[in-house]
């Protein structure tokens, strides 16, 4: 019987993640299952990225919803400790930084089945983000750590994680972006315009003080307007797909949203359409970051930091925190032309998947035995 692998997803930005690395350890002949846990539930959200991305439907939906950070991540672990202890996997693959990953990561290291979490050791050195606190704990609980540049080696080095668990293998992300762009291009939306500003906004610092979110939007409808002084802002439209999030919160705070193009969050191939051909990008995504610099788009990234430094320090990212002033100052740049110029970070090149697919089969050489013999406790 083939080795197991179940892998574990929840929220949209898992889902880019996963699909090269089930398609490398698919062909690397490995049995695998799929666990989503229902973090993210909408169809626009979760389905439409299975279809275009083409991951297996998952095996098992947990479908756990939204609730706060302790009930959604106490509800992945009571409802996944169940799969797992029937499914007996041999290995557990988790994904970035969501409740999902730290959740399955922590029921397993429990269970004494091993992790490999995809996407470690990013750190934004700002406690403040959930996002932060699920890093620091799946990488300390993951017995394989897939890093996507050196930064994230250093920082694990650093927290006393021994160096033959971490392996820089590149960005599964930039793997799927890779793959699916020729595709993105001729799928081109119509209806949107020539020339625009792409926006997107969901991080609870950015969103949830209705102050700070006010002042964004109205900076951007500034810009939209042409309320400064460069004529050629005239011509930037804002085009803002809407976290589920985002928009409930615009609803309650009462803000108006006119002269900004609004719609609701968009599938893959259409978003990633649109950041190619974007004259900038705003931005509080972790992956758009990443995403832009490998498109040589610029990116304005509306947070004070980032558990990315190499879209800043190689790529075409600059960090503006909710800075309005400064804002309005690096779009006039971009606008005048003078964006700046970035490069493509080592190993982001369309073969992180299969680099991890090699990596855990050499794993399994070296553990089968130990793997197969270990008695796994029950709950
Ligand atoms: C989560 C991740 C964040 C990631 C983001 C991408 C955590 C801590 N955060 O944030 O790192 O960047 O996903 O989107 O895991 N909602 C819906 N439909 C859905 C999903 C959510 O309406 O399909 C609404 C719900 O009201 C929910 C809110 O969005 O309460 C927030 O969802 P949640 O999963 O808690 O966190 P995100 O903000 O999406």
């Amino acid at each position: 019987m083939s080795l197991h692998i179940l892998h574990v997803v929840g929220a949209r930005p898992n889902f880019m993640k996963a699909a090269p690395v089930l398609r490398a350890l698919g062909g690397a002949g490995f049995r695998q299952s799929v666990v989503h846990t229902g973090q993210h539930y909408d169809a626009n959200m979760s389905d439409i990225f299975f279809r275009e991305l083409e991951i297996p439907e998952p095996d098992v939906n947990l479908s756990v919803g939204s609730g706060s950070h302790a009930q959604q991540t106490a509800r992945i672990m009571t409802a996944f400790e169940s799969v797992v202890l029937e499914r007996n996997p041999d290995l557990v693959m988790v994904y970035g930084d969501v409740n999902s990953t730290v959740a399955a990561a922590l029921v397993c290291a429990k269970l004494q089945v091993p992790v490999a979490h995809v996407e470690a050791g990013l750190r934004a050195n700002d406690r403040s983000m959930p996002e932060e606190i699920n890093r620091l704990l799946t990488d300390q609980l993951s017995d394989l750590l897939f890093t996507p540049s050196e930064d994230a080696d250093r920082n694990l080095q650093r927290e006393g994680i021994s160096a033959e668990r971490i392996h820089l293998v590149g960005n599964v992300m930039i793997d799927t972006l890779v793959r699916l762009l020729p595709r993105a291009r001729e799928n081109k939306k119509n209806g949107f315009p020539a020339h625009y500003a792409l926006v997107t906004l969901h991080r609870p610092s950015n969103v949830d003080d209705p102050e700070v979110l006010r002042r964004i939007l109205s900076c951007m409808l500034s810009v939209s307007n042409n309320s400064g002084s460069n004529s050629k802002e005239k011509q930037l439209a804002v085009v803002f797909p809407v976290h589920p999030r985002t928009r409930q919160r615009i609803a309650q705070f009462g803000i108006a949203t006119d002269g900004l193009h609004l719609c609701d969050p968009l599938s893959y191939l259409d978003f990633l359409a649109l950041q190619a051909g974007a004259t900038v990008v705003l931005t509080d995504s972790g992956g758009i970051q990443e995403e832009t610099t490998f498109l040589g788009v610029p990116c304005l990234t509306l947070r004070a930091n980032t558990e990315r430094p190499v879209t800043v320090e190689i790529g075409t990212n600059v960090l503006i925190g909710n800075d309005t002033d400064r804002l309005r100052t690096e779009l006039t740049k971009i606008l005048d032309g003078k964006q700046k110029k970035g490069a493509i970070p080592p190993l982001w090149d369309g073969h992180a998947g299969e680099r991890i697919a090699r990596i855990v089969q050499e794993y399994f050489e070296k553990h089968e035995k130990e793997v197969k013999r270990a008695p796994k406790i029950s709950a």
